[in-house]
């Protein structure tokens, strides 16, 4: 979570960083800061709350030309002042912002305080410009001096160390570092080191364990901007005599569109002349920015009250770029010879499967557990669905011939990576049929996914600001969608007489979601003041609706803070039916097919208990319009097809109920859009 920014160039630095730090508040948006280098001082400016405070705050004229900035999502420490980044050493010369959590901070703040450190944060942040200034004051004495502070763990990095002076003045240094395997090795750096800052940086990274990515600026370096990148988001910009650093490539497109991604292990010093990029061991590394394509208009509002709701109104489009993406144009059931979808995943991919396993978090998790329903039905491969953060740490046994797909809209989520990492490591050792076989379903082609895995399916949502997950997940139900179409298509599992039906079926939703928007929207909006008062929501449906259910929920309690439970209806009577009474709104997805009488007797049970009933159901049916209280009709669709209508409407409930009680929608509290800690 957090976002990090940072400008050197030659225009003012402030508006700059402002301007990016506005394009990543969606990561978090509890306090915000930011630090410039001016006539040899730091200036850091902080303030609680959202950005416009920190604009409040700041002084109006500051030219300087280097900054920082960053907006926080708490981790360590309350969302007050004093624990807003910048984070600056006892002197005030240097300072950092940061995203991602620093593990062994405890001990490293001991071993400082041990040195006459004092702190002023609850972070587990405020160890690293100490750090760095300490290592800037090392290196900068005497050979014997140094070696004086060398009982002190801190002070000697990982493995041997010792440092050449030549005149006084320090020309390579021999250290160790941590290698892969976690074991020691002394490493003899360039003697050409351009930078003690630089140097300083590097070998304060090296003492960092956990998941970070940080930025660094120095008062005594007034030209360098050092940034390093640990298992969070880190890029470059590189502009007309200027370069800019983000958490997302969405604080860079305004400026420039050549980036550079960092990887897991590497520091850069940004300078008004370049840009050099090393590895934690000190290595130059060569590197070459590649060209964005995006347009920077697609993060605007474009008239709409939210972004949620322009995101939920860009719907219809984004099923059609999917299905333009993925489906053969011109395909039919007379033309077999032709594939029907066209994924351009190699076929190794598929061979000889026997199990799928899905590793995903929040909505991503709802929009497997519908893939998971398509693969076994349509395509009928055994699949499972894992919350990251629990595979992680007790994953199932081995299987043969698995292909593991991670589901993530941002490509950054840290359970998720790191569950993804942690199989395909597991897997290494193993027999060949064992080995892994990695998938990445993303909204964001060029996130830390696509470095871990070979193989990805774009969803081609365009960028999503609001925090609540809308047209990334009907996008990735849609990918879904074609993938066990393909896998169907491939095992001859469905006859090509159906899977024309279901493609055809799939061509005709864009139109149908509009159908809802516009016929539905005011309807729902003019429910809303009925709910003023309700503090409970349940949510119910059964087959490949459960997770739309689950979905619903998630999508109410994230954005209006109503306690909301999904459940598959069958469930309701063991246990949450104690719930209910006339205060509890029970909202009940009952769509024609195998499962749409149980759903409505289970809806009947809620009513016998005073629930007020709302359903989704579909148009123009009787018994639907004699069961529930108030109806939300969606076009009649096969059961197959359902969820990416069925969802529609909740997002809309979920979104009018919080418009209407004031509430922040795009930010709501407590959350970020990309979730880069554990
Ligand atoms: C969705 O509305 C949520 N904000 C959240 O559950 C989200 O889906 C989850 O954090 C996973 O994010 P990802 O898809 O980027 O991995």
């Amino acid at each position: 979570m957090c976002g990090i920014v940072g400008y050197i160039g030659t225009q003012t630095a402030t508006e700059i960083l402002l301007s990016g730090l506005e394009k990543l508040e969606y990561r978090g948006y509890d306090s915000a800061g930011i630090a410039t280098v001016l006539e040899g001082d730091i200036h850091c400016v902080r303030a609680k709350g959202k950005l416009y405070n920190l604009r409040e705050k700041l002084e109006r004229e500051n030219p300087a030309q280097i900054g920082i900035g960053h907006t926080r999502w708490a981790t360590h420490g309350k969302p007050e002042e004093y624990n807003a980044h910048p984070h600056m050493d006892m002197a005030k010369r240097v300072a950092v912002v940061q995203n991602g959590i620093i593990e062994n901070y405890r001990e490293l703040r001991e071993e400082l305080k041990q040195l006459g450190h004092d702190f002023r944060s609850d972070t587990d942040t405020e160890v690293i410009p100490h750090l760095i200034a300490e290592f800037l004051s090392i290196n900068s004495r005497p050979q014997k001096e140094h070696v004086a502070t060398l009982p002190l763990a801190i002070l000697s990095p990982v493995g041997a160390t010792d440092t050449f002076l030549n005149g006084g003045g320090i020309v390579g240094s021999l250290v160790g570092i941590r290698d892969e395997g976690g074991s020691s090795r002394p490493k003899v750096l360039s003697p050409n080191s351009p930078s003690l800052f630089l140097e300083a940086v590097r070998q304060a990274v090296n003492k960092l364990e956990g998941a970070f990515a940080i930025a660094v600026i120095c008062a005594d370096y007034p030209d360098e901007l050092i940034i390093a990148r640990q298992q969070a988001p880190l890029s470059i910009g590189f502009g007309q005599g200027e370069f800019l650093c983000a958490s997302d490539t969405l604080a860079l497109v305004a400026h420039t569109r050549a980036v550079l991604t960092l990887e897991n292990g590497e520091l850069a010093r940004l300078t008004p002349l370049g840009v050099e990029v090393y590895s934690f061991a000190g290595d130059r590394l060569k590197k070459h920015p590649r060209t964005l394509n995006w347009n920077p208009i697609t993060v605007e509002k474009q008239g709409f009250r939210h972004f949620m709701l322009k995101e939920i109104h860009e719907q219809p489009g984004v099923v059609r770029a999917v299905l333009e993406a993925y489906l053969e144009n011109d395909w039919n059931s007379a033309e077999s010879s032709k594939m029907p979808i066209q994924l351009g995943l190699p076929i190794e991919l598929y061979a000889d499967l026997e199990q799928i396993q899905i590793i995903a978090c929040g909505t991503s998790w709802h929009a497997s557990l519908v893939g998971k329903y398509l693969l076994e039905q349509l395509a009928g491969i055994p699949t499972t669905v894992h919350y990251a953060s629990e595979f992680r740490y007790a994953p199932p046994p081995l299987t043969a011939n698995t292909l593991t797909i991670g589901v993530t809209q941002s490509g950054e989520t840290a359970d998720t990576l790191a569950a993804l990492a942690m199989d395909k490591e597991r897997r290494r050792s193993q027999l060949p049929q064992y080995q892994s076989r990695l998938l990445g379903i993303t909204n964001r082609p060029d996130s830390s996914l696509a470095a871990l895995v070979p193989q990805i399916i774009a969803t081609h949502a365009g960028i999503e600001i609001g925090v609540a997950a809308t047209k990334t997940f009907i996008a990735q139900l849609l990918t879904f969608y074609c993938l066990a179409l393909d896998l169907s298509y491939r095992r001859r599992t469905l006859s090509l007489k159906r899977l024309e039906e279901i493609i055809n079926g799939l061509r005709q939703l864009p139109a149908e979601i509009e159908m809802i928007l516009e016929v539905q929207e005011r309807y729902i909006q003019e429910l809303t003041p009925q709910f003023a008062d309700t503090q409970d929501f349940i949510f119910i449906g059964r087959g490949i609706n459960f997770p739309i259910a689950l979905e619903g929920a998630l999508k109410l309690k994230e954005i209006s803070y109503i306690h909301a439970e999904g459940y598959p209806a069958g469930e309701l009577k063991h246990g949450p039916i104690a719930l209910l009474d006339s205060k509890v709104p029970v909202v009940a997805i009952a769509m024609p097919g195998s499962v749409y009488e149980k759903v409505i007797s289970n809806a009947q049970e809620a009513k016998a208990r005073d629930a007020r009933l709302i359903g989704v159901t579909p148009m123009n049916d009787p018994e639907a319009s004699e069961t529930f209280d108030n109806l939300i009709p969606v076009p009649a669709v096969e059961e197959l097809l359902s969820p990416i209508l069925t969802v529609i409407p909740l997002q809309l409930l979920a979104y009018h109920i919080a418009a209407r009680r004031g509430l922040d929608v795009d930010q709501p509290r407590n959350l970020a859009k990309s979730v880069t800690v554990e």
